[in-house]
């Protein structure tokens, strides 16, 4: 069983400027492996949370998932081969630069990379954001979530459901089938889409303590317009209040807040919309924006409306 979303694994043919994104935007800590070769991105005191390297070639992006020991990481390994997944061991240098106690790898239906690891160990310094900041909202909860577009929806909710033990949070049919897995308390690690496009990464959340630290991310981009794919605005599902920031291979960082989290009471919902208010999607064909935005006036019309639940740690005073 999966316990949570671990790190990301990036490869990209921008190194430079996702280092300077994520330090000066996003406030992640850089920490250089190999100059012009690999970075480790820190969000925590885990060693990286972000490993980036550099290829010549098309970027890429991959997720480690971790499990609770060793036991467990063969355990699953068996599960994963009797399914047909062929696993192959992490070399001593990729366990190394990702700093666990042990990973294996293989390809998902879209041809993700799906790394399931281990003991990710704490780093040997404390973590110092790239600019100043509350800090990142991790722990039991993992790195943040994903959203994946792909070409094999069954498959990859057989594969997070049945073989990692994620369980539905809600889904949605239209305006096409989504469908948000859990595997902790944040209320969704994983999100589906099948849209009819091509497979691709969507985007990768990751929650600030401080909703200060969301409106400075904002602020930032407001200043290069083209950087946001989704305006300022909070999930009907999650709650979280966030955009989305573009990255230098064109998928894209969620910068949230406030996600709420969920128990094993929780009841799987059909969804009524994405968005309580905004997160215009500045990339969606016109007919599509105007639809998402029909959406929203019937909410508005109808009151729709959550309360925020900020996490204890959020409340404590800063200096
Ligand atoms: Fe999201």
């Amino acid at each position: 069983m999966v316990n949570a979303l671990s790190y990301v694994v990036v490869e990209t043919p921008h190194l430079q400027a996702w280092i300077d994104q994520a330090r000066d935007h996003v406030g992640l800590q850089v920490e250089v492996v190999e100059p012009q070769v690999c970075v480790r991105l820190r969000a925590d005191e885990k060693i990286q949370r972000l490993l980036v390297t550099a290829v010549s070639g098309e970027a890429s992006m991959g997720m480690g998932f971790e499990v609770s020991n060793a036991e467990e990481h063969t355990r699953l390994r068996q599960v994963l081969e009797a399914a047909g997944y062929a696993a192959t061991d992490g070399s001593a240098e990729e366990i190394a630069r990702r700093g666990v106690a042990g990973m294996y790898h293989f390809r998902d239906p879209d041809g993700v990379r799906i790394e399931v690891c281990h003991g990710l160990g704490d780093a040997a310094s404390p973590f110092v954001p790239g600019r100043p900041l509350g800090g990142f909202r991790t722990g039991d909860l993992g790195l943040g979530h994903v959203a994946l577009i792909t070409e094999h929806f069954d498959e990859l909710s057989h594969l997070y459901r049945n073989l990692f033990g994620f369980k539905v949070s809600d889904h949605t049919q239209a305006p096409f089938r989504v469908e948000f897995l859990h595997c902790n308390p944040r209320h969704h690690t994983i999100g589906l889409a099948h849209t009819g496009g091509p497979a691709k990464i969507y985007h990768l959340m990751l929650e600030y303590n401080d909703f200060d630290d969301v409106g400075r991310a904002y602020d930032m981009a407001l200043e290069k317009p083209e950087s946001i794919g989704v305006t300022l605005g909070r999930h009907i599902n999650d709650h979280v209040t966030s955009f989305y920031l573009k990255n230098p291979d064109g998928w894209m960082f969620e910068l949230g807040w406030a996600a709420r989290t969920i128990g094993p009471e929780w009841q799987v919902e059909e969804l009524q919309g994405m968005s309580l208010w905004g997160h215009d999607r500045t990339w969606l064909p016109d007919h599509k924006r105007e639809e998402a935005r029909q959406i929203l006036k019937r909410l508005a019309a109808e009151g729709v409306r959550a309360p925020v639940v900020i996490p204890s740690h959020t409340a404590k005073a800063r200096p």
